[in-house]
């Protein structure tokens, strides 16, 4: 290890919420191996100081020891992972070819199983080892022609808070982190080429924004750091307040004033 630098492999690095945190985490005292299958956008590694790339496919076992490999060769080692590579894929349970969905669980799911499975000798020899694996909003919620992503999504919070009891005992946590919209490659110019799908679920997010992936990162950067010490075996929700209401009604149409009989704001209004 490179002075007092920790490292830390992250999947998905050439883009988006993956590429966000290789760069948060360099500036944040990191050495970063950031793994991704597209070579040409992983050129914005070219001169980032404290971040080595490599192209691999997190589906592939054999890549997965490769990733190892090449880990252990730059920092002997790792205080870290994140599993965060993963597609979209939507499709109807009738229509979704067969192969498109197995494509998403290769990657979405088991894409981290088999990383995890590759890194952990290189967890193991370090103190405090540290997972994290990129779930989504749609691991603990479900929405329509999404079932395949959906399923991968929740099988990584039953990883998650499995491996967090078979791997406590090590000093290791693993921890899942839920984004909700996220400006990315994989969300791409969707402002643009559909924009009411954009508007609908800016609208649904109390906060009435899409995130921007930064803000994943920053989350991804608490959770394998020492301040999270204690945290493990949880999935971390960051969708600005979208989960928790009934999605029935828009942020700030407040169901009980609309209600004959009940106590409202007026009546409360009147009372004062
Ligand atoms: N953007 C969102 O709104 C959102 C919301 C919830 C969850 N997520 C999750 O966040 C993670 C990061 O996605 P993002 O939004 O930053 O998208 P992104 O497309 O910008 O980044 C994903 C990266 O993963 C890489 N990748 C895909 N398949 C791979 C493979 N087989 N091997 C190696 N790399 C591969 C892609 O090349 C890409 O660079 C994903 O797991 C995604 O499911 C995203």
């Amino acid at each position: 290890m490179a002075g007092d630098r920790k490292s830390v492999v992250v999947t998905g690095g050439a883009s988006g919420i993956g590429r966000a945190a290789a760069e948060r985490l360099a500036r944040g005292g990191w050495d970063v191996l950031a793994v991704d299958l597209n070579a040409e956008q992983l050129a914005w590694t070219e001169g980032a100081e404290h971040v080595s790339a490599m192209t691999a496919d997190v589906s592939s076992e054999e890549d997965n020891q490769r990733i190892a490999d090449e880990a252990d060769k730059l920092f002997g080692g790792l205080d870290a992972a994140i599993f965060n590579a993963g597609i979209t894929g939507g499709g109807s349970i009738d229509a979704m070819p067969t192969e498109n969905f197995q494509r998403v669980f290769s990657i979405n799911m088991m894409g981290p199983v088999l990383g995890i499975r590759a890194m952990l000798p290189l967890l193991r020899k370090r103190e405090n080892g540290s997972i994290v694996v990129t779930s989504s909003t749609m691991g603990v919620g479900g929405d329509s022609e999404n079932w395949a992503y959906g399923m991968a999504k929740h099988a990584l919070i039953g990883l998650v808070r499995s491996l967090s009891r078979e791997l406590g005992w090590e000093g290791i946590r693993i921890n899942a982190l839920c984004p909700g919209p996220t400006k990315t490659g994989m969300t791409g110019n969707i402002e643009e080429v559909a924009p009411a799908h954009y508007d609908l679920l800016k609208r649904a997010v109390p906060l009435q924004r899409w995130a921007e992936a930064d803000e994943m990162a920053s989350v991804m950067e608490f959770l394998v750091s020492p301040g999270a010490s204690y945290v493990t075996g949880h999935a971390m929700v960051a969708d600005g307040g979208t989960i928790v209401g009934t999605g029935l009604l828009e942020p700030k149409a407040g169901s009980q004033n609309v209600i004959p009989g009940g106590i409202n704001e007026v009546e409360l209004a009147d009372e004062r």
